[in-house]
């Protein structure tokens, strides 16, 4: 009889010891919690509208996109890209696609690109040339889902997006002679834009506002290629129908006729010949 009490007893005190344990931790548990709550709700406007990311951000999303371009990049053989040629065709290409976000000189600084979480980056600099043409291609074909990159499988030809990798290659420091940079707008070409305006100022607000300036620039003093002069004679067509080296097409829905017409307008008072 005495034997069974004590063994009962010491159970019992067994399972009070373990009892008081789990209440203890359950307690520590309920207060971490709380901790955990208060401490979200004080930074939660921090943690919600910071918009440069942390360090510790910066280096989490490098290692997710080393481990988005690693994937499915080992059937790709990139042709070679060297052709200067083919860095111009990339850059019309980046203009149209990617210098709103990623910025004309690939400095990270489209008007587009601070707008999403985390912004744009420069590609400009050391951590894009480390990639292979393999991996690049991968990021611009399938974007990159957790960001605001865009996948460009849809929209640009495999030609366009090896031309473009090119283009970025042409930043490598190692590269050899760069393009010619694009014009910057000088204040009083913009001053001219007035969307209210009539004939060629409300042209010039429009040349602005359908992003013709990132190609052609402010004047129609882009290089090469791109320049526009008031002479040019394919113009409405092009506009209109846009062409295979890289011009947009646009549509009545984007550009109505009287749209087109003070665009041309502005266009009649860029230089007549080559400069
Ligand atoms: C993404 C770059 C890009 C944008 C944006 C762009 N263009 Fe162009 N544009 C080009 C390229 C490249 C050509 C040369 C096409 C060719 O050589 O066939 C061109 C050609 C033209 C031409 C024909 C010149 C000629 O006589 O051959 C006109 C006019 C023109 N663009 C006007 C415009 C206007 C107006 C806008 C804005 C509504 C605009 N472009 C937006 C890239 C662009
Ligand atoms: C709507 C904005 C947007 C457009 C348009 C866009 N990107 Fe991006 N891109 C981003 C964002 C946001 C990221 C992720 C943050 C970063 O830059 O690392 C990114 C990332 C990248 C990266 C990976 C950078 C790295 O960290 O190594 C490459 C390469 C890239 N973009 C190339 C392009 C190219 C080429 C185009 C045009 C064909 C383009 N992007 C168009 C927003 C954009």
């Amino acid at each position: 009889m005495t034997k069974r009490i004590k063994v009962l007893t010491a159970r019992r005190q067994w399972i009070h010891a373990w009892l008081g344990r789990a209440l203890w931790l359950l307690a520590g548990g309920l207060l971490t919690l709380l901790l955990f709550a208060i401490s979200i709700w004080l930074w939660a406007p921090a943690l919600l509208t910071h918009r440069t990311p942390w360090p510790f951000e910066r280096q989490l999303g490098r290692i997710m996109i080393d481990r988005a371009a690693a994937r499915g990049t080992a059937q790709l053989t990139p042709p070679t890209l060297s052709h200067s040629k083919t860095r111009d065709a990339g850059r019309i290409v980046y203009l149209g696609a990617c210098s709103q976000c990623h910025g004309a000189d690939a400095d990270g600084k489209g008007w587009l690109g601070p707008l999403s979480y985390p912004p744009a980056s420069a590609l400009n600099d050391a951590d894009t040339q480390k990639r292979s043409d393999a991996e690049l291609y991968w990021i611009i074909a399938n974007g990159l889902s957790f960001t605001g990159m865009p996948g460009f499988r849809d929209r640009l030809s495999d030609e366009q997006i090896w031309a473009v990798i090119a283009y970025l290659r042409s930043f490598n420091s190692s590269a050899g002679s760069p393009l010619p940079a694009l014009p910057t707008p000088t204040a009083q070409e913009l001053a001219h834009a007035d969307p209210r305006g009539h004939g060629a100022s409300r042209g010039a607000a429009l040349y602005l506002a359908l992003g013709c300036i990132n190609c052609h620039g402010a004047g129609g003093n882009a290089p090469g290629r791109l320049q526009l002069r008031a002479t040019d004679q394919r113009a409405v067509r092009t506009i209109r129908e846009g062409s295979k080296e890289g011009m947009p097409a646009y549509s009545t829905d984007i550009l109505s006729e009287s749209d087109l017409h003070a665009l041309l307008e502005y266009i009649a008072t860029f230089r007549t010949s080559r400069s």
